[in-house]
């Protein structure tokens, strides 16, 4: 595994590459890694010929100057943990390689990074969506990998992909969690012990609320009981927590079409994430509600 610093180091080893037929599979992270991301690239390895890993903590996608901060930085043991799985590169690009002097362009996505993160991240998916741009350049990537936990920029990621013609096939690969239910995040490492015990309350109150949608219960009822049912348990900051329709994003009164609960909440000053698929309900009968398949 090549550490690469110089986008022009990694593009003479891409072109290489290119030159022989095989494909590129990319995996792009700000470190930190957990199992979450190393099962993207497991998923990539298993995919493309050549594996690149990037690891760059974007300054533009972070709109709170203190979570930048306290963003971790562990290179050394994020190299040691992808030595086993064979990769080709870690890519780790100086700033300057990412924004240089002058910088002053901005990949903005319209529609599906409204409302969510994009309401209460300002900035937040213009950030993601300019450096995964330029990271899907710098790599030639043919496929990259991205984990559905972060599911509003899988889909900023998706859009942005063919509208700009990258050439990249964007693959998404489900949510890793803990045994205990616990989506896998690098922020995680920030909760203290008693964050840690309450933090798998998220995962509960979104299980629980997908299957009352699923047997046909009021979207505003549910979403009222699972609100409480996370303050209950300790979670009372919650940036939002809400039923879309999946895969467009768009607001959904009743889970009337398949549909994806989301949540954002604080808990001991961290930020955390989560979101649950739900199947589409067919309209009340005399028999009662039964799921449908999505279409
Ligand atoms: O999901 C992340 O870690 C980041 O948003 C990404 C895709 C690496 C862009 O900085």
């Amino acid at each position: 595994m090549k550490i690469i610093r110089r986008k022009s180091d990694l593009r003479a080893m891409t072109g290489n590459w290119r030159r022989s037929g095989e494909t590129i599979g990319v995996v792009l992270t700000m470190g930190a890694l957990h199992q979450g991301h190393l099962s993207l690239v497991e998923t990539a390895k298993a995919r493309a010929d050549r594996v690149i890993v990037t690891i760059f903590v974007n300054p533009r996608q972070f709109n709170n100057p203190e979570d930048l901060e306290k963003y971790p930085r562990t290179e050394d043991s994020d190299a040691q943990k992808l030595l086993p799985f064979g990769i080709d590169v870690l890519y780790v690009p100086e700033p300057e390689e990412i924004y240089p002097d002058g910088f002053a362009t901005t990949i903005s996505v319209t529609g599906v990074s409204e409302g969510l993160c994009g309401n209460t991240r300002p900035g937040h998916f213009d950030g993601v969506a300019t450096v995964v741009t330029k990271l899907l350049i710098q790599t030639e990537a043919d496929f990259s990998f991205f984990g559905e936990k972060d599911f509003q920029q899988l889909q900023v990621v998706r859009r942005l992909a063919v509208d700009l013609d990258l050439g990249t096939e964007i693959i998404p690969c489900p949510t890793m969690r803990e045994e205990d239910g616990l989506a896998m995040s690098s922020r995680n490492l920030r909760l203290d012990a008693e964050a840690r015990a309450t933090a798998p309350a998220i995962r509960r109150a979104l299980a629980a609320a997908a299957a009352a949608l699923e047997r046909g219960d009021t979207a505003s009822d549910v979403l009222r009981r699972a609100r409480r049912d996370l303050v209950g348990a300790g979670i009372a900051e919650i940036d939002y927590l809400e039923l879309r329709s999946d895969p467009d994003l768009g607001p959904l009164a009743q889970a009337d079409r398949p549909g994806r609960l989301f949540v954002a909440a604080w808990l001991d000053g961290v930020r955390l994430i989560d979101n649950q698929p739900v199947r589409a309900v067919a309209r009340a009968s005399r028999t009662g509600n039964r799921p449908v398949e999505p279409a």
